[in-house]
This record gives C-alpha cells, sequence and structure tokens, in this order.
C-alpha cells in the first residue's frame, strides 16, 4: 500500500485535508496523526476490523489494549457505564490534555479495542488536529502511538514513516510533539484512583485534584506485573542495547570511558552538562539541560532513535530527578533500557 502524506499547519490546519484523512478512518482504514504527546495511529474505535488493522501494522499483542480518543468531554458518556467522580474531576480539571481514564465499558466498545477488559481508556487529547479530524470522522478513534510495538513512539512525521510506510493509509505531519511522552493513564474503577502510566499530567497535578493517588507497584522500577496490560511489555527500545545511570552523573562519564576502553562504539544520550565531560570519540545526542524535563520529554524518543542510523554497539543514558515530568522520563528511560540500570 502507498501512504498518502498530507503536511498540515499546527494552529491553522486546512480542513479539506483533514476531512480526507477523517474519510479514511470512515472507510475503516488507518490514519496516523498527530497529537500534543506523540503521534497516535488511528482506526475507527467503534469497528472491530478496522481495529484489527491497528494491531497487524504495529506488530502488537492483542491482549494490550487501546485508547479511544473523543473530540469533547461529554462524548465519554456514550463509551463508559458510568463516570465515576474521580474521573469527573480529572476530566473538568485536565480536559483536553494529556490524560487518560480508565472507565467501565459500554457494550458498544469492541473487544478488539479493550482486548477483552471490562474497562476502556478514554482520552481527549489538546491538540487542535487530532480534536478537528476526530470530530469530522464522527466516531472515537481508537489509538496507540504509531510506532512498531517495542520501539520508542514517534514524536515527529518522520519517526511514523520509519516504522510504517507502506503499511497504514496515510500520516498527517503537523511537525514535532509538544510533549513528546505518552498521556498519563489513570484507573478511575479503583476505590482510590490509581496511576498506572505517568505521562504529560504529573502525579502531582493528579493529587492536587484528587487528594490521594495510588500508584501501581509496577512503576517503582521493579519488574512486577503492571495493571495496565502494555506496561508489561518492552517498550521504546533504541536498536542497541541501553544502560540507564540513575546515580551521580559523575558515573555516566566513567561508564563512557569503560566502554571506549574496551574497544566498543559508545552512544550516549545526556544532557548538556555531561555532554561537555564525555570524551570525542562518544557519539553524544544531548536531550536538553538537566534541569529541565519538559525538554527532555520532548526530546527523549527522537534522541533514542537517533542511533538506529548510527553504529553503536552499546548506549549510556543519564537519569534525571523523579519529580514533575521526570517520573514519566525516567518511567520511559528504565523500561528503554530493559531494567538494565547502573547506580553506583
Ligand atoms: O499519549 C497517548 O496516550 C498516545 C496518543 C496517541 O494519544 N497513545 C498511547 O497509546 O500512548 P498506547 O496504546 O501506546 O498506550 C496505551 C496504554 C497502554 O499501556 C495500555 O495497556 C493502556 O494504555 N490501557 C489501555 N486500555 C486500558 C485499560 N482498559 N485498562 C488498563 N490499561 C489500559
Ligand atoms: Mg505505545
Amino acid at each position: 500500500m502507498r501512504t498518502k502524506y498530507y503536511k498540515v499547519d499546527l494552529s491553522e490546519p486546512d480542513l479539506s485535508v483533514l476531512a480526507a484523512a477523517a474519510d479514511i478512518l470512515k472507510q475503516g482504514g488507518l490514519v496516523a496523526f498527530p497529537t500534543e504527546t506523540v503521534y497516535g495511529l488511528g482506526a475507527n474505535g467503534l469497528d472491530a476490523h478496522a481495529v484489527a488493522g491497528i494491531f497487524r501494522a504495529k506488530g502488537r499483542p492483542a491482549d494490550n489494549p487501546l485508547i479511544l480518543h473523543i473530540d469533547s468531554p461529554d462524548k465519554i458518556n456514550d463509551l463508559a457505564v458510568s463516570v465515576p467522580g474521580s474521573a469527573q474531576a480529572l476530566i473538568g480539571q485536565y480536559w483536553p490534555g494529556p490524560l487518560t481514564v480508565i472507565v467501565e465499558r459500554r457494550s458498544c466498545v469492541p473487544d478488539a479495542v479493550t482486548g477483552g477488559l471490562n474497562t476502556v481508556a478514554v482520552r481527549l487529547p489538546a491538540s487542535l488536529i487530532a480534536r478537528e479530524l476526530i470530530r469530522l470522522a464522527g466516531v472515537p478513534v481508537a489509538a496507540p502511538s504509531a510506532n512498531i510495538s517495542g520501539r520508542p513512539s514517534p514524536t515527529a512525521a518522520q519517526d511514523v514513516l520509519a516504522d510504517m510506510d507502506g503499511k497504514i493509509d496515510a500520516v498527517i505531519d503537523a511537525g514535532p510533539c509538544a510533549i513528546g511522552v505518552e498521556s498519563t493513564v489513570v484507573d478511575c474503577t479503583t476505590p482510590v484512583p490509581t496511576l498506572l502510566r505517568p505521562g504529560g499530567i504529573t502525579y502531582e497535578m493528579l493529587t492536587a485534584v484528587l487528594g490521594e493517588v495510588e500508584v501501581d507497584p509496577a512503576l517503582a522500577g521493579s519488574r512486577a506485573v503492571p495493571k495496565s496490560p502494555g506496561m508489561k511489555y518492552t517498550h521504546y527500545a533504541p536498536l542497541a542495547p541501553m544502560f540507564l545511570v540513575e546515580g551521580d552523573r559523575s558515573i555516566v562519564v566513567r561508564e563512557v570511558q569503560q566502554a571506549l576502553a574496551a574497544g566498543k562504539r559508545v552512544g550516549a544520550v545526556v544532557s548538556a552538562e555531561t555532554a561537555a565531560g564525555l570524551p570525542p570519540a562518544a557519539i553524544t545526542v544531548v536531550y536538553g539541560s538537566h534541569a529541565d524535563a519538559h525538554a527532555i520529554a520532548a526530546n527523549l524518543y527522537t534522541a533514542l532513535r537517533s542511533f538506529d542510523n548510527k553504529a553503536v554497539d552499546v548506549i549510556y543514558a543519564e537519569g534525571i530527578a523523579e519529580q514533575g515530568l521526570g517520573l514519566a522520563v525516567m518511567n520511559r528511560m528504565r523500561k528503554a533500557a530493559g531494567y538494565r540500570i547502573i547506580r553506583n
């Protein structure tokens, strides 16, 4: 299949282009589109056959459920049996935005979307293009990140094409995504709402609205079986093996020097501050200033993907503080490293 390429302006999208893309969705096709977090791979979320195409294109395990994207808050009532108070409070504060709520599903939601669970994940993106596309399609749009399963999520249209060219009907290019890590996923069906995946809406922002929030034990950096099915798979991984350094930043320099001395071709994903101290023989990619979690989140996946066409045997990544967006960044870096973590 030839993948159509549509370029649109982020703030003033050409509606006739979005209408053409929406037609593809209505006909059961697959369209990759930008959101404020990452690019999604969309299909009609009420059409099990169309949704099956998403799993095929990504090579995604069938038990990993998808998020349904809607274009106005009230549409959640078409998908959920009921919307608990916790979900209402979060929606009131953070929609549209990088927040996904898990609620009890209605029977109109196909099993293909939920992986057979009796719950469904729902999100109202902040991205104007995403919302217009969903509005024009006239259906909830099922969309995982538009990468091959296990690879870093795409934050630019070129990344989508690197993984999906020829496998999907179209991609809408609106430039790089502002946030760069996926939405926060909160299970609102538990007595105390549970954070399943940290993201653009931070833990601190959740507790500000809800008071108490449980954290899925699987997020504590261990391999405990997570409640969010997708969190159990290897994820976000670059092609070369990666080690995450969580200790003092000087350890990154030490590890890189040792690997170079052992004759390895070494990549480093680090802050600007640490980059200054690395030997020139290392292939260094800077993800931002070490105190700027927003920049690091926005650059992380591009940084990881940048090693795909560089010959490196091993990659060392520098960890950051787990506050604010740093929690989501560290969650993704640990997974990208396959939990190969160096602490001292
Ligand atoms: O920012 C985002 O959320 C992006 C953009 C495209 O919207 N989408 C995204 O989708 O990251 P995906 O499929 O890559 O991640 C969805 C996560 C997975 O970890 C999945 O297991 C979880 O949400 N999930 C979906 N439905 C669920 C459910 N009913 N219960 C628990 N977890 C669920
Ligand atoms: Mg994903």
